[in-house]
């Protein structure tokens, strides 16, 4: 049988960098790391490689999911050398340190978050098979309730296409710049915005792709003990990567239908 080929992105380190070891320990597996430098990804390919269920090869490949170029030239080897992407774990994220805040801070945070996570997956849409997975590693940071502006939010739980989410995050942009975020009813999380936009976006990906039995499901790690919280979470990568593990490989296929568009933490499913 034909090894499950399972994409993890920011796999060189903290949780992309767990989701990879538990993956390459699950049978007939191959692995793909995806990480922005070659160089740090080797090392971390050569430790999930030794820890590896016999027989899983571990892959190594270049991508920075804000960089298009970058893209396209992974998803042309993807095509080329995997031919199928069955699982893939949108992993790679990142979140500004200290008190930043600035439109062109939002722009970025938003750019690797909502909109390269985006990217990455439309662009590797045409090699997941019908029944294949997407695990996005969102965040609680995210939830709708972090609007408080009704009908803010209620443009985002019924944004239905992309596009809809995309101008959302340049209204939040614009009033940041125009400094009427606040009044608007935004709130001053950088962050939590370009990870509602994300898990919003999952559960719009799930609709759309619903009849090709695709699950798209979003989780939370929780508060992990990694670089983006300055190593400050209470808990370790390691147990953060249990829930997308899980989903990706270890819930069954036939009830994976029933998790898709949902968001979990600690395995279990919560409201978003
Ligand atoms: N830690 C937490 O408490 C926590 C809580 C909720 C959600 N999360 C989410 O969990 C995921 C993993 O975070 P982490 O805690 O493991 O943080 P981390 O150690 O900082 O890892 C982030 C990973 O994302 C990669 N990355 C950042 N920008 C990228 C880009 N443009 N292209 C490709 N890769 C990029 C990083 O690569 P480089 O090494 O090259 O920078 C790194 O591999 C993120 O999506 C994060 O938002 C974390």
């Amino acid at each position: 049988m034909a090894p499950l080929t399972a994409v993890i992105t920011g796999a060189n380190q903290g949780i992309g960098l767990e989701i990879a070891r538990k993956l390459a320990q699950h049978a007939n597996t191959r692995i793909v790391m995806a990480a922005r430098s070659e160089e740090k990804g080797r090392t971390a390919q050569a430790q999930v490689q030794a820890d590896a269920a016999a027989g899983n090869e571990v892959l190594l490949h270049q991508l920075d999911i804000t960089d298009s170029g970058s893209i396209a030239r992974f998803a042309e080897w993807a095509e080329q050398e995997l031919h199928m992407v069955d699982v893939l774990v949108n992993n790679a994220g990142f979140a500004f340190k200290g008190n930043a805040f600035g439109a062109e801070e939002a722009q970025q945070t938003i750019g690797v978050n909502f909109r390269g996570t985006a990217n990455v997956t439309e662009a590797l849409l045409p090699l997941i098979p019908d029944g294949g997975r997407i695990i996005n590693v969102g965040s609680s940071a995210g939830k709708l309730s972090i609007v408080k502006d009704t009908a803010l939010r209620e443009r985002f739980e019924r944004a239905a296409r992309r596009e809809e989410l995309e101008k959302l995050c340049d209204n939040f942009v614009d009033a940041i710049r125009l400094g009427k975020h606040s009044q608007e009813g935004w709130p001053s999380s950088m962050y939590g915005i370009s990870k509602l936009a994300l898990n919003q976006y999952g559960r719009v990906l799930a609709q759309q792709l619903q009849p090709r039995g695709i699950m798209v499901a979003t989780v939370c790690p929780g508060y992990c003990s990694t670089s983006m919280s300055s190593f400050g979470g209470s808990q370790s990568a390691e147990a953060g990567a249990d829930t997308p593990a899980w989903l990706a490989v270890e819930v069954p296929a036939a009830e994976a239908m029933s998790k898709s568009g949902r968001f979990f933490r600690d395995r279990k499913e919560e409201p978003f």
